[in-house]
């Protein structure tokens, strides 16, 4: 049996493998009379409502749990949620905000554990940026992704998936705003190629895509003013985009804040694949639960 709480429990191999599963225009009904339990300590649009129509078309019936409801850590430990929603369901999907949360659910659940969005890692987004950037470019090994800003979740499980597919990475963050040397570590380990600096249009110059994610993600809306300033200088506008390739993209996670990380004229121009992203996250969840459950 296996989970996925970040991108690096696949394998490049394995990668593939669930890419080929989530392409599938004909899903198996490897959830047929089965349940997936999905547990959300924060909000969501896509990834609650992907998820949910991810196991309804391979014939499962999704569950979705708020905290509240059951308690995570009140009324019981995590660890005897995760077991007590294993009785019932094949697969437990959990959007925390501890990570290491996810690593305890894991250590005992006996049903695979997905990562839905933790603090650390987005895993199927990544699974879904993927599958946005080669419905665009196709399997090309000599591609650049540009990610502009916070060195967060997004970006972090954005730039392994870069680095099991082959991708080059350009990180620009402001200062104190970049990855750890723990990040770096885990990211050399997967072989990204990967450049480092502080200056967006340096990370851009040429890149086949752009991508930006917000400037406070949820859980940090008390530095939301303080992040605010950090961040001048590093809004995806038309002139920064200008910097990229003639046929680059624009991505983005969403939601977005239009005039923040990214500028209303480009989330919503010509070279924005924002809404083909959001929809491939059904593809990615597909392609994930069902590897996951065929182990
Ligand atoms: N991109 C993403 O995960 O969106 P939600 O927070 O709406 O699920
Ligand atoms: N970095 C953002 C992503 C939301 C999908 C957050 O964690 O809030």
């Amino acid at each position: 049996m296996r989970h996925l709480l970040e991108i690096d429990d696949l394998t490049a191999v394995e990668l593939g493998e669930v890419l080929d599963l989530a392409r599938g225009e004909h899903p198996r009904p490897v959830l047929a009379g089965k349940g997936v339990a999905l547990l959300f300590e924060k909000p969501s649009a896509r990834t609650r409502n992907s998820m949910e129509m991810a196991v309804v078309g391979l014939g499962g019936h999704p569950l979705t749990i708020r905290p509240d409801e059951v308690g995570m850590d009140e009324r019981e430990t995590a660890e005897d949620i995760a077991r007590t929603l294993g009785c019932y369901h094949a697969v437990i999907g959990a959007r925390v905000f501890d990570h290491t949360v996810l690593d305890r659910m894991a250590a005992v659940s006996p049903v695979p554990v997905v990562n839905m969005l933790s603090d650390d890692a987005h895993p199927l987004q990544a699974l879904a940026d993927l599958l946005t950037i080669t419905d665009e470019f196709g399997d090309r090994d000599d591609l650049e992704v540009a990610y502009v800003g916070d060195a967060n979740n997004v970006a972090r499980s954005l730039a392994l998936v870069c680095g099991l597919a082959g991708i080059g990475v350009r990180i620009a963050s402001p200062d104190g705003f970049g990855f750890s040397p723990s990040d770096m570590a885990q990211l050399e380990r997967v072989g990204v190629r990967l450049t480092v600096t502080s200056d967006p249009a340096e990370a851009v110059a040429g890149a086949d895509a752009v991508y930006t994610d917000v400037w406070a993600s949820m859980g940090q809306e008390a530095e939301a003013e303080a992040r605010t300033a950090a961040f001048a200088g590093f809004t995806v506008d038309e002139a920064l985009m200008a910097h990229a390739a003639d046929d680059a993209v624009f991505l983005h996670c969403l939601p977005a804040h239009r005039g923040q990380e990214v500028a209303a004229s480009v989330v919503d121009g010509p070279r924005s694949r924002v809404w083909p992203q959001a929809a491939n996250r059904m593809r990615a969840a597909r392609g994930a639960l069902h590897w996951l459950v065929t182990r």
